[in-house]
């Protein structure tokens, strides 16, 4: 079955590496992220936000998950597999997920005053630990993506609150803000001016106030240049899309980060390898064809990054 965070972030904390938390809203989403975990040997957490909901059905995606660990069983993996809720933004909303079987949620209270974010991260806790789900909760904003200055308009976490917040909620992971932000536009850049780096101050001292304590990295994407290059090739215009460089994601999975997520590079991977396909195969009608070819492209991306920037491969 599914299992919730517990063991594979401790495991993670411990061995200094990041589980990948990938995005989904439909089986070919689903089917990729499945193969590459098992391609690569590494725990997963798939993750469904309110939208995906709203877009393939709460049921749905439901039994789709449930389908996606027995199709990995049948493949002969044991390959730890989660299932969680993306930014819940109410009580009932986690209460719902936990009812219909998911084994970890998210209340993202990070918009509300703290006492208010952590009464409601409390209540979620107190009902997802009575069937052992698993909960995220959030300390400070990650930039919106309208922001003209991007550092001028987040709210980092403050590392004075950490302690204070995990203790009274109880919760099992917290996302924090350090610089990174939803999207494929994280950071407006002058012309020459090169992505500036997270914050890695402010997550020296929050690992320094909870010891070992599982973090989260939201906002994860490297906004992948070859696919926005290819979009823009095949007549799309993203203009100015940037993201985390590898490299800052790397060292940040060596540390306390015990879960990235990533959901913007699967977007532009597929939008790419459906207008290239499109684009030059022109005759082709069955959408086999075309989400096919974004599948593949999926399961290469998502090797890469569990293999060379996550270091979740073999960790199963
Ligand atoms: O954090 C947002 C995730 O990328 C999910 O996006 O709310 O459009 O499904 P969504
Ligand atoms: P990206 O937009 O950088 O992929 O972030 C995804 C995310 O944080 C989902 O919760
Ligand atoms: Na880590
Ligand atoms: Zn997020």
């Amino acid at each position: 079955g599914l299992v919730n965070t517990r063991d594979i972030f401790k495991k993670a904390v411990s061995g200094g590496y990041a589980i990948p938390a990938y995005n989904f809203n439909n089986m070919e989403q689903l089917q990729a992220i499945i193969h590459a975990s098992i391609e690569t040997n590494s725990p997963v957490i798939i993750q469904v936000s309110n939208g995906a909901r709203n877009y393939a059905n709460a049921t749905m995606l439901r039994w789709m998950a449930k389908g996606a660990v027995e199709m990995a069983r049948e493949m002969g993996s044991q390959v730890p597999i989660c299932l969680h809720l993306d930014h819940g933004d109410s009580f009932e909303l986690c209460q719902a997920c936990i009812d219909s079987g998911f084994s970890s949620v998210m209340i993202d209270g990070s918009h509300l005053p703290y006492e208010e974010n952590v009464a409601l991260t409390r209540k979620v806790v107190e009902y997802a630990h009575q069937f052992d789900v698993t909960v995220e909760g959030e300390l400070g904003v990650l930039a919106g993506i309208e922001d003209e200055v991007q550092s001028e308009h987040s709210t980092y976490t403050q590392p004075d609150e950490v302690e204070d917040f995990v203790k009274k909620t109880g919760v099992d992971s917290l996302a924090i803000s350090i610089g990174t932000s939803h999207g494929a536009y994280k950071f407006k850049l002058a012309e020459g001016e090169e992505v500036p780096p997270l914050r890695f101050d402010i997550l020296k001292e929050i690992e320094q106030r909870i010891p070992g304590f599982p973090i989260v990295l939201h906002g994860a994407s490297s906004v992948v240049q070859s696919y926005v290059q290819l979009i823009n090739q095949y007549g799309g215009h993203l203009d100015g899309a940037v993201g985390v460089p590898e490299e800052q994601l790397r060292q940040a999975a060596a540390s306390a980060v015990c879960k990235i997520n990533i959901d913007s590079d699967g977007r532009l991977a597929m939008t790419a390898k459906v207008r290239e396909y499109l684009a030059n195969n022109a005759e082709e009608f069955d959408p086999r064809k075309y989400l096919g070819a974004a599948r593949s492209e999926l399961i290469a991306l998502m090797k890469h990054k569990n293999e060379t920037v996550l270091g979740s491969a073999g960790k199963a």
